[in-house]
């Protein structure tokens, strides 16, 4: 028990203070676990972690849910095959700081933040960094305070899109663009970002736009609204059959600061437009030239498996040949690789939390909660399989 003057004198007592005390009442935690390739989740016990250096400790209050948690699901061996099992999935939660961990500067106990879970990242590896449970240990570089006025809910929506688009548009390996400012100093260069509509594309917009970039997208007609509130200038229809054209035409006489390619038809098309303009012509891709969502729509036998790799392989091939004849250089973004870099530190830590607090990033697309607790996420999952427009699915857990 903590002692009544303790809780009298009103001090906060962490639960790294109650273990130190040598009381046995250390908060229970449960995960949905995800015991082996194409399981479903199953919710159980799981062990309560201290935070590390460098670690925060978050009591989830809401998840989100992201194409990667159903495409580890239902992807074999060709989607993240180092991962350990059982395992915990979800890159995306937003609750309160319950421990701080040696060395973290900038949170303390009882603030309110959203943060990018990278337990399932090759080098990390391990169920207690995962989402999908009541505490998760994140690291500080990939943690931000987010507004009182700001539910949970709101918040959980950007960790994994946010990360992408800013992996993709200013690691220097990829697209190497000016960071985001709070007030930006306007650039005439266009970024292009295919699939403005998407998550990653809602926060590859706005970042552009607080970097000073114009923006050019597509996005089905009924987001083009949407898409255009993030500060996009023009948006086109990417299923139309001459969008390439269009896209041409409307960035005649401009310089291209290059592009972000989210769905399957993007890659193949950013390089079909960035070789016929002047400017940095590279295309950082987020989706490969075939979308897991075939598998997700097709049996998931293991020959439908063999036959996806093999579109993938080929599909790829394709695109090299085509990006090559084109002079276009393109690269693979991966989401998780801004915590090992100063962006992750700079976006999270430093511009996230201000740029929320003054409106300039919006948290988006809105979330859709579809279910209450940990036995909700698996239900989460097969709704987002299914396809999403503009919305992101969240489950609430507290
Ligand atoms: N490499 C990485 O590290 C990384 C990280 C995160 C995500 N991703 C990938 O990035 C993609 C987007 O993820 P997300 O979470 O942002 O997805 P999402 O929001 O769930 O994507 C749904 C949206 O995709 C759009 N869409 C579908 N096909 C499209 C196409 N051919 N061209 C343009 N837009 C298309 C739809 O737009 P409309 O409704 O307007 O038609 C829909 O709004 C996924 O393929 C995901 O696997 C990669």
């Amino acid at each position: 028990m903590i002692a009544p003057d303790a809780i009298n004198c009103n001090v906060v007592i962490t639960p790294s203070e109650i273990r130190i005390k040598g009381v046995s009442n250390v908060p229970t935690n449960r995960a949905a676990w995800l015991s082996q390739r194409k399981s479903v989740l199953t919710v159980g016990p799981a062990p309560y972690s201290a935070p590390q250096k460098g670690q925060i400790l978050i009591k989830n209050n809401a998840v989100s849910i992201n194409p990667l948690d159903w495409i580890v699901q239902i992807g074999g061996d060709l989607a993240y095959r180092w991962l350990r099992y059982p395992t915990v999935l979800g890159s995306d939660v937003a609750g309160e700081v319950v421990e701080v961990g040696s060395e973290v500067t900038t949170f303390k106990v009882g603030d309110r933040v959203v943060a990018h879970c990278v337990g399932s990242d090759k080098d990390v590896n391990t169920p207690k960094e995962g989402g999908f449970q009541s505490y998760t240990a994140v690291l500080e570089d990939m943690a931000a305070q987010i507004p009182e006025s700001m539910t949970y809910e709101e918040a959980v929506v950007l960790p994994l899109a946010l990360s992408t688009a800013a992996c993709a548009l200013y690691q220097k390996d990829l697209l190497g663009l000016e960071l985001p400012e709070l007030t930006s100093h306007k650039r005439s260069e266009v970024l292009l970002v295919w699939g403005g509509s998407t998550s990653v594309g809602v926060n590859a917009i706005q970042l552009a736009i607080a970097s000073g970039y114009q923006v050019v997208s597509t996005a089905s007609p009924h987001n083009f609204d949407f898409v255009r509130s993030f500060g996009a200038k023009l948006v086109f229809d990417y299923s139309s059959p001459d969008v390439v054209e269009q896209l041409i035409n409307a960035l005649k006489g401009k310089t291209i600061a290059g592009a972000i390619a989210i769905g399957e038809t993007g890659a193949r098309s950013c390089v079909k437009v960035l070789s016929e303009c002047k400017g940095n012509k590279f295309v950082a891709v987020a989706t490969p030239p075939i979308s897991f969502s075939y598998l997700a729509k097709n049996e998931k036998s293991q020959i439908q498996l063999l036959k996806f790799a093999a579109l993938l392989i080929s599909k790829n091939i394709a695109l090299g040949v085509l990006a090559t004849a084109s002079r276009v250089k393109f690269k693979y973004i991966f989401g998780t690789t801004l915590k090992n870099n100063g962006v992750g530190r700079y976006i999270y830590r430093q511009y996230l939390p201000r740029a929320l607090e003054e409106k300039i990033h919006i948290p988006a697309p809105p979330p859709r909660v579809v279910g209450h607790g940990l036995e909700a996420i698996q239900e989460a999952l097969d709704i987002a399989k299914a396809g999403v427009s503009a919305e992101k699915i969240v489950v609430r857990l507290d």
